[in-house]
């Protein structure tokens, strides 16, 4: 007698494979689960309508949501709004609420530009003397 017969029973470590698609489909869900305005294109959580208020009347969200930096580059671009474009002057509150808003929503990328080549690995300049 078989205990187990091969054709009716899954091995656990054949479950793996479903491993993948499952996690995709789980990251997905979470990414595409960040609901957005519709007018300004700014993710709603904590503090967009303070940003929305204050932030899209120059400009369009976009100039927001396509823009990227921790707390320090976007606390410096707010400074350079107000210094040089006319961004009235912020409440100690207001300012925490936007800073962490940008912050925590549109957060500092990695790098994702390609290192330039080093020289030796360059094709030949043809310009260069060659002997
Ligand atoms: C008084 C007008 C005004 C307000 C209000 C304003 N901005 Fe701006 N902002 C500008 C101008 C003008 C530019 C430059 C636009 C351009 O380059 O075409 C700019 C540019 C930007 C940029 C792009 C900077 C870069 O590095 O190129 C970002 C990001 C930005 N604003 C975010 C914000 C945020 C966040 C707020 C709210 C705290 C805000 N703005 C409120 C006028 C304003």
């Amino acid at each position: 007698m078989k205990l187990f017969p091969r054709s009716t029973t899954t091995p656990i470590w054949q479950l793996y494979r479903y491993a993948l698609p499952l996690l995709l489909f789980t990251a997905a869900s979470f990414t595409s689960a960040k609901e957005t305005d519709d007018e300004s294109g700014l993710i709603k959580a904590e503090g967009w309508t303070v940003v929305k208020s204050t932030c899209t009347v120059c400009h369009a969200g976009m100039m927001i949501t396509q823009n990227a930096g921790n707390l320090a580059v976007w606390k410096s671009r707010i400074l350079w709004m107000q210094e040089t474009q006319g961004l009235r002057t912020l409440t100690d509150e207001e300012e925490a609420v936007i800073l962490n808003y940008l912050s925590v929503n549109y957060p500092q990328k990695a790098s994702s530009r390609r290192a330039g080549l080093p020289a030796r690995l360059l094709p030949a300049n043809p310009a260069e003397a060659s002997d």
